[in-house]
């Protein structure tokens, strides 16, 4: 084991860390809308089956890879399989986080932006119609939402310098009950406004004919994205988990929080939406215009209660944005420092640059640079379509491929069990093996086939 590496101080720090990681956009903006176009409870109960059938074993093949290894995601694959080509599985994994975090960020400034603007008290009930707009506006200017970005990829790129426990841990320790706490208020002022009852039954009518195959691949693929797999965060993160750590332990704790707060998420978010009588969507348009115009017009009614939701929601937007993108950044760090042989702050500074510009470019392309096109798409769109639905996807495949088929058997489960010293698990190890050996591939071609022909 690599003796300079840092480690996570305790369980409580791999799982915040770790759920940090999961916990991001993809929790407030996508699985609010899903769950409600795909039948509610009903979908929940997809998306559950999905996290433990599948989603959690690859959670663990990613932990199992990392904790052997104590290595960046690279360094892993050397070791673990020393002159394979494996090797490229390893270098996906250090680019893919990269080019995620750059457009992330632009999304993450953005959130910079409106905390600022909830902060000064720019969303009046007056202003309600318009506020709508500004998004546009905004994010097709030049230069605010590109400081913005400079500004977010920046607070990111000093905690990750600050290292693994000075940074990582104590920003994911401090901050996630925090998130916790903030959505819980939400959620609860949410649920008292007049009318919001139809965003519950939006939420949570089961309604079981609606769990289509397309359903069912959504389910794959939000799990999929919450859980931040297939990039290599897990497994860099995995690598700093002690020996002594039980990792199926940690990765439950982690797939568990990320379910709960994408359901708080939804109680926040919906039944706001649906009292101020707007059929939602998914994406930016729904925390960045829809959310804004509730906002407003509840400032009529409740003043101080909306500012104060208002700033509390941007908030929670941004450190869950953030402790996403560290998990990102740190992948690229951990490359740098232990492959090229470069000091955390350079390795940190190269990342940092790399994300400045290429973010610049993807926030341009809102605006300016609107009319460059790849295949049809934006900068942003193509980045996030190749890392969402290609980089990603191969990635988790090719780690299930990896851990089922290339490591040897013995070896992943006295990882799992900590070389045994962790007993009576036997039947759930050998299960998750399996999970990992036959259903994960084969489920993730499934996703990837239903993606691009439903
Ligand atoms: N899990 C994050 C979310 O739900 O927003 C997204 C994400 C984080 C994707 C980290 C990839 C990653 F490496």
């Amino acid at each position: 084991m690599n003796s300079r590496r840092e480690h996570f101080g305790s369980r409580a720090a791999v799982i915040m860390a770790m759920a940090g990681s999961a916990i991001g956009l993809g929790n407030i903006w996508r699985f609010p809308y899903i769950v409600g176009e795909y039948g509610g409870a009903a979908f929940v109960l997809a998306f559950v089956i999905c996290s433990i059938f599948i989603s959690i074993p690859i959670l663990l093949c990613e932990s199992v890879i990392g904790r052997r290894s104590h290595q960046n995601t690279f360094g892993a694959m050397q070791t673990l399989a020393p002159g394979t080509g494996w090797k490229w599985l390893g270098l996906l994994t250090v680019i893919t986080p990269i080019i995620i975090v750059s457009y992330y960020s632009v999304v993450g400034g953005w959130s910079i932006a409106y905390l600022f603007k909830a902060l000064t008290f720019q969303f009046r009930p007056e202003d309600a119609e318009s506020v709508s707009g500004i998004f546009g506006l905004f994010v097709s200017s030049a230069l605010p939402p590109v400081l913005c970005h400079l500004l977010f990829i920046g607070i990111c790129s000093l905690i990750v310098f600050l290292g693994v426990k000075k940074g990582i841990e104590k920003f994911s320790k401090t901050t996630m009950p925090v998130l916790f706490v903030l959505i819980v208020l939400i959620a609860v002022y949410s649920l008292t406004l007049p009318g919001s009852g139809e965003g519950v039954r939006y939420l949570l009518a089961p309604d079981f004919s609606k769990l289509t195959p397309k359903a069912w691949a959504s389910a794959l693929g939000q799990s999929f994205f919450s859980l931040s797999l297939g990039v290599g965060t897990m497994l860099t993160y995995s690598s700093y988990v002690s020996s002594k750590e039980d990792l199926v332990l940690s990765g439950a704790g982690t797939a568990l929080s990320d379910l709960v707060f994408a359901v708080l998420a939804g109680f926040a978010i919906m039944p706001a939406v649906f009292a101020g009588g707007i059929t939602p969507g998914a994406g930016p348009g729904l925390v960045f215009e829809t959310l804004p115009y509730i906002f407003a017009k509840m400032g009529d009614a409740a003043p101080v209660a909306s500012a104060v939701v208002a700033v509390l929601f941007f908030l929670t937007i941004l450190v869950a944005a953030l402790s996403s993108a560290i998990s990102m950044v740190e992948v690229g760090v951990a490359y740098l420092s232990e492959e090229k042989g470069v000091s955390r702050g350079k390795a940190t500074l190269g990342i940092f640059l790399f994300a400045c510009i290429l973010g610049i470019f993807c926030s341009l392309s809102f605006g300016p640079l609107s009319s460059f096109r790849i295949l049809g798409n934006s900068l942003f769109d193509f980045c996030d379509k190749l890392c969402s639905n290609y980089l990603m996807v191969l990635g988790a495949l090719l780690f299930s491929v990896f851990a089922g088929w290339k490591i040897k058997k013995e070896d992943f489960l006295d990882e799992l069990s900590n070389s045994g010293s962790i007993k009576g698990r036997g039947v759930l190890n050998a299960t998750i093996y399996y999970l990992i050996k036959f259903v994960a591939p084969v489920a993730i071609l499934l996703i990837f086939v239903l993606g691009l022909f439903g």
